[in-house]
């Protein structure tokens, strides 16, 4: 069977009616970012199902405009933090109390391309734009939209949230618990047991404040900006911006857009860590910068954001990487101490950061880099299969198997290439 059709079944088997889990077992809901990207590969074949993804994924928005990380359809007793353990939360369904990286808006400009896509644009862009002023309102702190979750900025256990998490008390009251994801999965390939505590004591204390989100902003137990979400978002806006204005949309809407890129790109120095040549997390509060170039270090590109100089070191940090790995692009830099091959956000390649960042460097005219990007997980996929991400050094897969948004980035790339030759 060819690869394509591989993951066209892939996303047929963790389709549950009009949403798609990320894969069956491990991720048994709807997530938010998993969803955007599931979109975008299959739309590729069937855009009336890939606009249900989108349409359902909204129908978990909270009144305040927050599109929340996991939507609970209903309650599985095989994943752990389910529904009981977010309390009661603000949406019509029942979600976790945090968002993710908000690449809705990018995806849907891209699937909605032409007039045709004019009505679906439509459809929804109230709701995405109060998720985007959700962001800007709940969340900015020291003027750059900030995260209070590593599972609010999609790369739970990076390296880079060492230096907000070291600052926090595991909470003395946190109810006990039951990890499930050990169950499904080799625990070498998971966040620490410490880790998992913090991660509960921010969802407790999210409880106790009835999931106020600028109270969560204001005086949670964790406080950083995140390039991945600084970037992402930034890059939302501006595609939210064109399609404002490809719609005609009034010019208080437009403005308030305006006004949200200005920030976010006076914003983007302060990620800026000149020692590494990298744009790097930081903690709010103290002003440490994380110690390590990541996999959404070279997001400006895809931000279109970042001085001449910025991007010339952030591509030369690129090139570097390539020297040490066999597969573009590491989680974290493989010559930190804190690297490790398999476990999760702590090195290995993770398919959607690929996309992004195959697509920013396409853009912003660096070829050559995004060609390695693309392809080298091209070649991980074609040797190992749709697998959650995959070991930088061997190509091999790690964590979840037969994964949703693999198969829709294969998908959308196999497309783009057909289209190139076409052209
Ligand atoms: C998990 O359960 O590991 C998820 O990443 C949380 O969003």
């Amino acid at each position: 069977m060819s690869l394509k059709q591989l993951a066209i079944d892939t996303l047929a088997k963790n389709d549950r009616g009009g949403f798609t889990i990320p894969t069956a077992g491990l991720y048994p809901y709807q997530w938010n970012w998993d969803s955007a990207f599931c979109a975008l590969g299959i739309a590729t074949y069937d855009m009336d199902r890939a606009w249900a993804e989108i349409t359902s994924l909204i129908e978990g928005q909270w009144p305040n405009g927050m599109i929340p990380s996991i939507i609970f359809r209903s309650d599985d007793p095989d994943y752990f933090p389910g529904p009981s353990r977010w309390g009661k939360t603000h949406g019509t369904i029942p979600s976790t109390g945090v968002s993710q990286p908000p690449v809705l808006a990018t995806v849907v400009r891209q699937i909605t391309e032409g007039p045709s896509g004019a009505v679906r644009r439509a459809e929804v862009f109230d709701a995405i734009f109060a998720w985007h002023k959700w962001f800007h309102d709940a969340r900015t702190a020291n003027g750059i939209v900030a995260t209070v979750h590593p599972w609010e900025t999609g790369r739970d256990n990076c390296p880079e949230w060492n230096i907000g998490l070291d600052q926090m008390e595991i909470a003395a009251d946190l109810p006990p618990y039951q990890r499930m994801d050990n169950k499904h999965i080799n625990p070498e390939y998971r966040p620490t047991q410490e880790q998992y505590d913090k991660y509960l004591t921010i969802v407790h204390f999210g409880v106790s404040i009835d999931w106020d989100q600028r109270r969560l902003t204001d005086e949670g137990p964790f406080l950083m900006a995140d390039p991945n979400i600084h970037f992402v978002l930034l890059r939302a806006d501006k595609d939210l911006l064109a399609m404002a204005k490809e719609m005609g949309k009034p010019a208080q809407v437009c403005d308030q857009i305006v006004a949200w890129i200005a920030k976010g790109e006076a914003a983007t120095d302060y990620l800026w860590n000149e020692d590494l040549g990298a744009f790097t997390a930081r903690d709010i509060r103290t002003g440490t910068f994380s110690t390590g170039f990541s996999n959404c270090s070279a997001l400006c590109f895809y931000a279109d954001s970042g001085t001449s100089h910025q991007r010339a070191r952030t591509a030369d940090n690129l090139r570097r990487i390539a020297s040490k790995v066999d597969y573009m692009l590491p989680s974290w830099d493989p010559d930190s101490p804190d690297f490790e091959a398999q476990r999760y956000w702590c090195g290995p390649v993770w398919p959607q950061m690929n996309y992004m960042t195959a697509q920013g460097l396409a853009e912003q005219g660096e070829a050559e880099l995004a060609r390695e990007v693309r392809d080298d997980l091209c070649r991980a996929i074609e040797k190992s299969g749709f697998w959650e991400c995959f070991n930088p050094l061997t190509g091999e897969g790690c964590v979840g198997s037969n994964f949703s948004w693999t198969a829709a980035v294969w998908l959308s790339w196999q497309h783009e290439t057909k289209l190139e030759g076409v052209a």
